[in-house]
């Protein structure tokens, strides 16, 4: 009696360990094994799973739906080079972003580190924008809706990690330190609406030379934009390593 009282108490422990284990584990986690010997394919099959509750968001994790993804405010101010300019874009959407295709993944986990390789298909944006300056020696104003359609994306992301004790818990956790996101766009086509107060012909122009000369703009606004791609990345990974203790996400 004594005894199987005891083996009860026994077995309701295990299966209690074992629904709180399971229950730690919400579905939109796919967990990879870090000794798995195919470790990098089994994390690449982790994030293309993760995909549909991005598009959706996870309230449980407070990550906002990221199709579209919106974005408050972002300010692109420069002075230097052929592009001087103070520029801020706010209500910013952008739509495509989950459809990502992971290339490859390679994960150092002694040094923490993560690189990512991902191509995307095609990127829509609108935001209301606000700016003046000059590019390439001509002067640019204007306040409005920009709107901008970019294709061909080619993203190499190096995440570098570090791990810290919980003071609540007590337990190891990984968190993002560093995000560095470099990009290659095959084509885009983009339209400032209400240049220069409206005047149409001035705004066609303008248009029409950013247009032509959209790789340089990219590549002057380009430190900025990486910047807050990092930042939001960097934000969204972290709200999720922060609920689960590393040997959760990455046991043994
Ligand atoms: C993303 O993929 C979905 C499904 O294939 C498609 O309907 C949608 O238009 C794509 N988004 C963009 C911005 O191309
Ligand atoms: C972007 O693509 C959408 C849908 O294909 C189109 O309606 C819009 O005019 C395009 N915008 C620009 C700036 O080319």
């Amino acid at each position: 009696m004594h005894s199987s009282a005891n083996i009860f108490a026994f077995l309701l422990i295990i299966v209690g360990f074992i629904t709180v284990r399971a229950r730690n584990i919400p579905p939109f986690l796919k967990i990879c094994h870090r000794n798995d010997p195919n470790l990098n394919e089994c994390v690449k099959q982790s994030v293309n799973s993760l995909r549909p509750y991005l598009k959706t968001g996870i309230p449980a994790l407070q990550i906002p739906p990221c199709e579209p993804l919106r974005v408050p405010q972002i300010e692109i101010s420069q002075a230097v080079g052929p592009i001087s300019i103070t520029s801020t874009y706010t209500d910013i959407e952008v739509q495509g972003g989950t459809n990502f295709t992971l290339k490859s993944v390679k994960i150092d986990i002694d040094k923490d580190r993560v690189r990512l390789k991902l191509y995307l298909p095609r990127l829509e944006m609108i935001a209301r924008y606000n700016m003046n300056g000059r590019i390439m020696l001509l002067p640019i104003t204007g306040n409005g809706l920009a709107r901008g359609n970019f294709t061909d994306i080619e993203v190499i992301a190096t995440v570098q990690g570090e791990r810290y004790q919980s003071q609540k818990t007590g337990e190891i956790h990984y968190r993002v330190v560093d995000f560095y996101v470099d990009f290659d766009v095959g084509n885009a086509n983009i339209y400032l609406d209400n240049l220069f107060n409206g005047d149409g012909t001035l705004s066609n122009a303008m248009n029409l030379f950013l247009n032509d000369n959209w790789k340089v703009v990219a590549a002057e606004i380009k430190p900025a934009l990486e910047n807050t791609v990092s930042d939001i990345f960097k934000t969204f990974s972290n709200k999720i390593y922060s609920k689960f203790p590393l040997d959760t996400l990455l046991p043994p």
